[in-house]
């Protein structure tokens, strides 16, 4: 399904804690709240600022409707890592941003039994909507995109501690949906890795009724893909590949993905128009790992 993007502005309505260093905040911008599909971003910039000069890409967390049940706002939860994200935790009610989306591919709409979504940290974002659409029938797109459906879903969601875990109150309401938290430090739940509760659930039952959707950090999506390789199990990852325009024209996210036709077997795509989303058994994880020179 293609959505058109449009540049326009979005308002802040309100901004909450989700734990420490995270931030949701509510825009209001009707246009793209009926657009936006589960795993498509936007890119938001401060009118005005030089520093930083370009946008920031930001996953869909959800939208929310007014009175009517017509999309008005677009939800964004963030962690505060550097300049932008910074200047964005502080924004109050009323401040304006530049948005340009919806912008890249998003989740594509399946069926399966078992959804296992694997987050860590801030990747845990684009699965709010995922589960709304596949649980509890909520509906995203202007007309309504076909949607994710599943009988049941997990989500395992790692993180380094307790106090960097969100807020999950936002997932306690979707019915037939299992939380597994892991954290590195122990300080709740697994101590360890997702892939450690992972490894369980794909075992478990019949390969051809999962799927996995997985983002967050590099190495853990290469480890969760490569698990599902192994287990013959579909895997999406979402890339968090650093952008700078968001729409294709500068080439500052590519991607390393297997092509046939390339004589080398595989080729570069941009992660803002092909991507974010990918199958796992299509990046060539190794070289997305490289160091670079
Ligand atoms: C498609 C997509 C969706 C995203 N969704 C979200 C989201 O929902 N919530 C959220 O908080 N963030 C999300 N991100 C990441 C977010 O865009 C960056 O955290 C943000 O651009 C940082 O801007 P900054 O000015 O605060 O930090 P900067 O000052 O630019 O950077 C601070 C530090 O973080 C590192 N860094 C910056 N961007 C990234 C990145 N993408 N991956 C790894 N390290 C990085 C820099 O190298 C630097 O060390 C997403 C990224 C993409 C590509
Ligand atoms: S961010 Fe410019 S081409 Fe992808």
């Amino acid at each position: 399904m293609i959505t058109t993007s449009l540049q326009t502005t979005a308002t802040v309505l309100e901004r909450s804690l989700l734990s420490e260093e995270n931030y949701r905040l509510r825009l209001h911008c009707p246009t793209i709240a009926e657009r936006i599909l589960p795993g498509q971003f936007f890119m938001l910039r401060l009118p005005g600022c030089t520093d930083p000069l370009l946008g920031r890409p930001f996953a869909l967390y959800d939208t929310a409707a007014d009175a009517t049940g017509e999309p008005v706002a677009i939800d964004v939860g963030l962690h505060q890592i550097g300049k932008f994200t910074g200047l964005m935790s502080q924004l109050p009610t009323g401040a304006v941003l530049d948005i340009w989306g919806p912008l890249g591919n998003g989740f594509p709409p399946f069926q399966t039994e078992h959804l296992i979504q694997v987050a860590g940290g801030i990747g845990y974002t684009p699965f709010v909507a995922v589960s709304r659409e596949a649980l509890a029938g909520k509906r995203y797109g202007s007309p309504a995109r076909q949607p994710i459906q599943a009988q049941r879903a997990s989500l395992i969601y790692g993180v380094r501690s307790r106090a960097l875990r969100a807020d999950l109150s936002d997932w306690q309401t979707l019915p037939g949906l299992d939380v597994q938290i892991c954290t590195e430090d122990g300080s709740e739940g697994h101590r360890g890795l997702v892939t450690e509760l992972l490894e369980p659930m794909l075992r478990a039952g019949s390969a051809q009724k999962k799927t996995v959707l997985t983002c967050g950090p590099v190495r853990m999506m290469h480890a969760v893909a490569e698990l599902c390789r192994q287990h013959g199990v579909a895997c999406w990852a979402s890339l968090e590949t650093p952008m700078a325009c968001g729409y294709g024209a500068c080439f500052s996210c590519v991607v390393p993905v297997r092509d046939a036709a390339a004589e080398s077997g595989w080729d570069y795509r941009r992660s803002c128009v092909e991507g974010p989303v990918f199958r796992g058994d299509q990046i060539v994880w190794e070289r997305l790992l490289a160091p670079t020179a």
